[in-house]
């Protein structure tokens, strides 16, 4: 059993804490009630986790006395990310709201989607209104549950229409990842071997020595990973929220790629965290041309990724739909390309301007 912990995220008057914990769940609805974050709950979830969790959330929140909730439910899947399901729960939430003079809060039960698209309810609902980050994928677990970076993706990019928007709390259960299949669990770790790569070489050979142990569900790994995720993101997004300082950017390494390739494939193919693995062995590889990172430290990245079961290869899309994609990466300014790459295994850098027909071959070779 682990003992529940508690990391702050330091942000002035939008400071949150993050808890993780075990078999916890029944805590939440007291915590938002001593948190003081509303009265009345709008619960948004996906058709998958309402099945696994949905009435067991319910259940526990009546228990703490909350009276008024209401779930709304969106289709599952990246897809699902999409303008048209934002505007849907935005007009549930004031059907749920009318008259009734509620005190709202948000409560997003679900992976990276749910969270990314019900924290962009709660953003603009009213000109915001609280909202609490319950995640039950491991990615969701380790990166896109904190930070509020809210957003729908668009065909012409991901997460192109979106604002910054903290949420008040952040609530982990890890007895939820148990449910979550193999091939998620995967992609999740491609998002923490990015902060081994990025910050932490420590993390970097703890997952090395334990991948195993963590696609098995061992709830030790899996609680040091996501404190250890957690607390570099909180680090990070302290010191840069909106991210316009070069720090919090780091956070992006892999995605300049991964994006491309996710928009190209019109957000079917590939998970996100799949897209991300692929995009960290290109952005491997552009350092290593630039003479930036060693050969040695891309084969090693490319062998974790390979041990965790992450594609290394792009189907689906060619050179010229993934490179169009690439033009409308908000990371890029003035339009000058911008990209996250690794100095050594622990440290990264962001490097501008970087010649496009380097870019392609680094792309042509992941083509399949
Ligand atoms: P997801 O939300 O689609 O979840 C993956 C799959 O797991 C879905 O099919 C979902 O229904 C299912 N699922 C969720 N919890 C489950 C559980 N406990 N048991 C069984 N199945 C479960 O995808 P994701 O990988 O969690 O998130 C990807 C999204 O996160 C992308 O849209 C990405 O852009 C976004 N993201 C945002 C940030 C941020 O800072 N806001 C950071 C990283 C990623
Ligand atoms: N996932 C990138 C960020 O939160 O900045």
């Amino acid at each position: 059993m682990i003992i529940p912990e508690k990391i702050n995220l330091n942000l002035g008057e939008n400071s949150y804490p993050i808890i993780i914990g075990q078999d916890n769940l029944a805590a939440l609805g007291n915590l938002i009630q001593e948190l003081n974050l509303g009265r009345d709950i709008f619960l948004i979830t996906n058709t998958v986790v309402a099945k696994l969790y949905g009435d067991t959330v319910i259940k526990h929140l009546r228990q703490a006395g909350i009276k008024h909730l209401q779930m709304s439910v969106i289709p599952d899947g990246e897809q699902a990310k999409t303008i048209e399901n934002w505007h849907k729960v935005l007009g549930e939430i004031a059907d749920f709201d009318n008259g009734l003079n509620k005190r709202l809060v948000v409560v997003n039960l679900g992976g990276g989607v749910v969270g990314d698209l019900g924290g962009f309810v709660a953003a603009v609902y009213r000109r915001g209104i609280n909202f609490v980050q319950v995640p039950t994928t491991l990615l969701a677990n380790v990166d896109s549950g904190v930070g509020g970076k809210v957003a729908v993706n668009f065909k012409q990019g991901k997460n192109l229409v979106g604002a910054f928007y903290q949420p008040r709390l952040v609530f982990v259960d890890l007895s939820l990842l148990k449910s979550l299949p193999q091939a998620e669990m995967r992609a999740g770790l491609a998002e923490v071997v990015k902060y081994g790569v990025i910050a932490d070489s420590e993390l970097f050979a703890f997952l090395e020595q334990n991948y195993h142990a963590i696609l098995q569900y061992d709830l030790e790994a899996l609680h040091h990973i996501v404190r250890r995720s957690y607390q570099i993101k909180a680090q990070m997004v302290e010191q840069d929220e909106r991210d316009t300082k070069g720090i919090r950017a780091l956070l992006n390494f892999g995605h300049t790629f991964g994006h491309a390739i996710e928009t190209a494939t019109n957000y079917a193919r590939y998970r996100h965290g799949e897209a991300v693995a692929i995009g960290m062995i290109c952005a491997a590889q552009l350092a290593e041309e630039l003479g930036m990172f060693s050969q040695g430290e891309t084969q090693r990245l490319e062998a974790l990724m390979a041990k965790i079961g992450l594609p290394a290869k792009i189907q689906g899309a060619d050179l010229a739909q993934i490179m169009q994609a690439m033009t409308h990466d908000k990371k890029f300014v003035n339009k000058k390309n911008r990209f996250i790459l690794p100095v050594k295994i622990g440290e990264a850098a962001v490097k501008e301007g970087i010649d496009e027909t380097l870019i392609k071959k680094i792309v042509a070779r992941r083509l399949e």
